[in-house]
């Protein structure tokens, strides 16, 4: 009897042909709306609701989904944060976001979908907040600030935004105005992050005994370079007689470089400058297609993959801090060359001055189009106090 049954029920099973054919004729209805233009991509047309329920679900789980391993700054409600976020706020999201007490603006009356009024809602748990404001929304018009600041910042937009239901508009006003300067100012808060150009530096031979005046910053990083020869490292940080407060880094220490490696060097400083300049073509222009990037453990593997990840955070640190090369080593063999380069980054982050210590790697290749950067391996300590 069951077994009878069963069977029926295969009976009204469509066949294998069938639903192949049912296949093909949506498919071909699909291209047909595509190729015919029949969807309205104008942001002035609503989109049918089961495509709006249907990107809607596609974005929300798309970012939880991505968020979830985000874990929250302890000090997420430190007003500094707040002050420093309504400062960013003010500048770059409330055209669209609109504030307390702001009028629609023309901008964000055009957009579809509508930037939500993050004043009125507060609908998402801050790491979602969070990765969005990094990321971005793909055919929305909200943009990817990671592109261009770092975490830190963007974490403190997040502190902002989840106590701005609570703000009236006069208070709104006051703590826009109470941030700490302009922001252009805060992330550029270095007087420059500059690298000298190295070329031709090393071989013409200055004398580098001036190194040995300066602040024991210099000669600390020498006697720790491991190299038993002092003057090798003597250079540092003599040819600009700099303080510590120069933003011009010093162009070379450590064994004296073939002068095969100047044209990789130069490549190697040039990008950097780039990075700094937050200049991602120039960066990307000498980047193999395939560059191999190792950073902390991970690994991007071509340039592309890079320009959209890291390069970005790169740069909005790099920009705020002050670099200083303490050694730098190489050679240049055939069309391969290799570049190592110890410095020091400092500067100051969220009011804080910090100190870093950075080694770096570099391998490059010529090409028809000169030397490229093949590799990149990176990575950066803080020194334990007294260590530079
Ligand atoms: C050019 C317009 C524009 C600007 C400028 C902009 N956004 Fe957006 N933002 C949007 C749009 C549009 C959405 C909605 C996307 C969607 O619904 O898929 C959005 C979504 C968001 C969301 C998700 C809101 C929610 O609860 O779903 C957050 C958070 C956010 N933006 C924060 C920011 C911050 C912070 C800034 C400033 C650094 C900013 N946005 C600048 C257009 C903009």
């Amino acid at each position: 009897m069951t077994d009878s049954r069963r069977l029926d029920v295969r009976q009204h099973l469509p066949s294998a042909a069938f639903a192949g054919f049912l296949l093909v004729i949506i498919c071909g209805i699909g291209a047909a709306v595509i190729y015919g233009g029949l969807y309205n991509i104008g942001a002035d047309a609503p989109h049918l609701r089961p495509t709006y329920w249907l990107i809607a679900s596609l974005r929300d789980r798309s970012i939880s989904v991505r968020a979830q391993d985000i874990s929250v700054p302890k000090d997420l409600d430190d007003p500094k944060r707040v002050t420093t976020g309504a400062g960013l706020y003010g500048e770059m999201c409330s055209s669209c976001h609109l504030a307390p007490g702001m009028e629609k603006s023309e901008l964000s009356q055009g957009l579809y979908p509508q930037a939500p009024e993050l004043a009125r809602a507060d609908r998402r748990p801050p790491v979602q907040q969070f990765w969005i404001i990094k990321h971005g929304i793909k055919l929305t018009a909200m943009p990817a600030w990671g592109r261009t600041h770092n975490d830190d910042l963007i974490w403190d937009l997040v502190a902002f935004i989840r106590t701005l239901p609570q703000l009236t508009p006069a208070q709104y006003q006051a703590a826009v105005k109470s941030a700490p300067a302009d922001h252009d100012e805060m992330m550029r808060n270095m007087p420059g992050m500059q690298m000298n150009d190295s070329r031709g530096s090393e071989e013409s031979g200055e004398k580098s005994d001036a190194g040995h005046s300066h602040d024991t910053t210099q000669d600390g990083a020498a006697s720790k370079g491991g190299d038993t020869d002092e003057h090798s490292y003597a250079r540092v940080g003599s040819q600009t007689h700099s303080h510590d407060d120069s933003a011009d880094g010093t162009s070379t220490a450590g064994t004296p470089l073939p002068a095969s490696t100047a044209e990789p060097r130069a490549v190697v400083d040039t990008f950097f400058r780039a990075l700094a300049a937050n200049d991602a073509a120039g960066a990307s222009r000498l980047l193999d297609p395939a560059v191999l990037i190792y950073e902390s453990g991970a690994a991007e593997r071509s340039r592309e993959e890079y320009a959209s990840h890291h390069m970005g955070s790169d740069a909005a640190f790099l920009k705020t801090a002050k670099h200083r090369l303490l050694s730098r080593t190489g050679d240049a063999v055939g069309d391969i060359a290799w570049v190592a380069s110890e410095s020091q980054l400092s500067g100051t982050q969220r009011n804080k001055p910090f100190l870093m210590v950075s080694t770096e790697t570099m391998v490059l290749r010529k090409s028809a189009n000169g030397w490229r950067i093949v590799h990149i391996h990176w990575s950066s300590r803080t020194p334990k106090s007294g260590a530079y």
